[in-house]
């Protein structure tokens, strides 16, 4: 079967669409180069002395695994100097990376959480690579650019996508028309089309928490749960599978691919308080799936319209079946305690 390559896909999309920029297919085409020297560096495992803890803290005060520190530096060594970019952003650094003055400035900015789920390194479980592309603000042509440059809106993005290392390399991405899946053919180092465009499908009834934070739920999230828990009995009248990889991207990838919610809501008992980053994780997954014909709320409302305040900013995130996602609003604003003046 001849499948269509990644260079092909876009190549073609720039001439159906007529929007696709060359720096946008090029800037893509360098993520997905370094994605897959990720995967050889995962690949090799114990062999490569690639596993085990780097022995620092990242800006969020984690401990950072020596991957998250190798898939960083060739993720911005690869970014550098296409001449594509403004600047980069990283889960991994505490500021921005500028684009060294020896090099050309395009006009797009990158982000990116290196290895996503890296609690799973260690154990060889899947884990990925969440990336997301924003253009830099006409006003920042001529000039430095700022964190400030990069508060937009995830609905501003003009691609986003993972790779997932897993049984297969795989890389799920969106430039706004569509979600493809490609698959790394190792033998000749390209990337394959292997699906899309891609539709979550509806009705699953299957999904992923991590139920040891039930403390933190608020009265909406258990509602929703406990009537999933409930099963045949209960108000949905029928029995929910659960599952939880502790990788977003894997579990996005299945809800992708299968259907189902994800839910990772914010700590209703300190405000602000959540575990995935806006920039890196929640606004590329919730593009993508939007893409895919799901919603992505925070919990209040729509992701893709969260104006950012900070680069590292975490927020709640809800995302999946558009019909579940809604159930959960629903009942966030059925239940949502009255606002003290
Ligand atoms: O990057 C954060 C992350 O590793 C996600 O990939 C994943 O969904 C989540 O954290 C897992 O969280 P927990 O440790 O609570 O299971
Ligand atoms: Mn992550």
């Amino acid at each position: 079967m001849k499948r269509l390559t990644l260079t092909r896909f876009m190549i073609e999309e720039q001439r159906r669409s007529g929007v696709l920029r060359p720096e946008l297919r090029l800037l893509i085409e360098t993520v997905a180069r370094a994605c897959k020297t990720i995967s050889h560096s995962i690949g090799k495992g114990a062999l490569g002395e690639v596993l085990g803890s780097q022995g620092t803290d990242n800006v969020q005060g984690e401990v950072q695994k020596k991957l998250d520190v190798i898939a960083n530096e060739l993720l911005l060594e690869a970014n550098e100097w296409g001449g594509h970019l403004a600047a980069m952003a990283s889960e991994e650094m505490e500021t921005l990376h500028r684009i060294p003055n020896r090099y050309p400035k395009g006009e797009y900015l990158l982000l990116f959480d290196p290895i996503d789920g890296s609690s799973n390194i260690d154990v060889g479980l899947s884990v990925g690579t969440i990336f997301s592309v924003l253009r830099a603000p006409v006003s920042a042509s001529g000039r430095e650019v700022t964190e400030q440059d990069f508060m937009q809106p995830g609905r501003e993005q003009v691609a986003a996508g993972y790779a997932i290392y897993g049984p297969q390399t795989l890389l799920v991405l969106s430039l706004g028309t569509g979600v493809y899946e490609f698959t790394l053919d190792r033998e000749v180092g390209a990337w394959l089309m292997t699906d899309g465009p891609l539709q979550i499908p509806a009705g699953n009834c299957e999904f992923a928490i991590n139920s040891a934070r039930h403390k933190q739920w608020s009265p909406a999230i258990t509602r929703y749960i406990d009537e999933r828990l409930a099963g045949e009995e209960g108000p949905c009248g029928t029995d929910y599978n659960m599952r939880w990889t502790a990788s977003m991207v894997a579990d996005v990838h299945r809800i992708l691919k299968r259907g189902g919610i994800f839910l990772y809501p914010a700590d209703h008992r300190s405000p602000g308080k959540a575990r995935l980053r806006l920039m890196y994780e929640a606004n590329p997954m919730a593009f993508l799936v939007e893409q895919a014909g799901g919603a992505a709320n925070d919990g209040y409302g729509r992701i893709l319209d969260v104006k950012p305040v900070g680069l590292h900013q975490r927020v709640g995130v809800i995302l999946g079946d558009k019909t579940e996602v809604e159930t959960v609003a629903a009942y966030g604003r059925e239940m949502a305690e009255p606002v003290k003046a």
